[in-house]
């Protein structure tokens, strides 16, 4: 589940030599294209090469985009690079950045995937804050696999927004989600939220949402500089492994936070 980083797959691929038996990997799940949640396709392919990559239909069609794969991986590189620097990692994985990533199984709304008997996965378009954005569940356990359909946790309990589609897109895929009975929201940022009923997991991730975008218009209404305004924005929840990530485009999706409360109709 998640294809993270190259940077991340070198540290999964340490973690998971160590493992004393190890689960066949039938499916990976790439939950949208985001080049953090993409660009580690590669490496993964290698290490489990019968394993098939699912994700959603929107993202099968962004992959076959050239152009946006290379800018994925270009972001990608800088992640590699300040985990080399900061020590994460002692070698640099090969990189080519003309890779494709090939969607294998393309999935939607109402679609399942059988991992081994009694053991399902249904899949479920979660748009908001990407429009290839979909998670999974896992009835068995009422665990949602979500990625970043509802936002991150950081290590210190705050949670980022991310509704950079749409605020009310991104509203009403908390608000389906939250019909499914959960224990655990697994973002995929920070950590994961554990709760007895899905009241109490969501509302939180709706709260933040809701926090910041009241939070965006008022400064502005109050005058404030949309430019450091984002600013204040990164300062509040750029923290984390999103400190390993490149800051232009940090930034930038601060001024997409910014973007999306000024179209709000709700
Ligand atoms: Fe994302």
């Amino acid at each position: 589940m998640e294809c993270g980083t190259r940077a991340a797959v070198k540290v999964f691929e340490e973690q998971w030599q160590e493992l004393p038996s190890k689960p066949h990997v039938k499916f990976l799940l790439a939950l949208h294209s985001h080049f953090d949640h993409i660009c580690g396709v590669p490496l993964l392919k290698e290490m489990f090469p019968d394993a098939q990559l699912v994700a959603s239909h929107a993202a099968s069609k962004l992959m076959e985009k050239e152009k946006l794969v290379r800018e994925n991986f270009r972001n990608d590189v800088i992640v590699t690079e300040n985990y080399l620097e900061k020590g994460l990692l002692t070698i640099s994985p090969p990189i080519d950045l003309d890779s494709r990533i090939v969607i294998d199984l393309p999935v939607g709304e109402g679609d399942t995937l059988l991992i081994e008997p009694g053991l399902e996965l249904k899949i479920i378009d979660a748009p908001g804050h990407s429009n290839c954005s979909i998670a999974a569940y896992l009835e068995k356990d009422q665990v949602m696999f979500v990625s970043d359909a509802v936002g991150g946790i950081s290590s210190q309990g705050v949670i980022t927004p991310m509704f950079f589609q749409g605020y009310e897109i991104y509203m009403q895929t908390i608000d389906k989600l939250k019909s499914y009975p959960t224990k655990i929201v697994a973002t995929a940022h920070g950590v994961l939220a554990s709760g007895s009923s899905s009241e109490e997991l969501y509302g939180p991730f709706s709260a933040a949402a809701r926090k910041v975008s009241h939070f965006i218009l008022e400064e502005l209404a109050a005058g404030a500089d949309e430019g450091a305004l984002a600013g204040l924005l990164f300062d509040r929840y750029i923290s984390d492994g999103f400190k390993n990530y490149p800051v232009e485009m940090m930034q930038g999706i601060m001024q997409i936070l910014i973007r999306r409360s000024k179209e709000r109709t709700t």
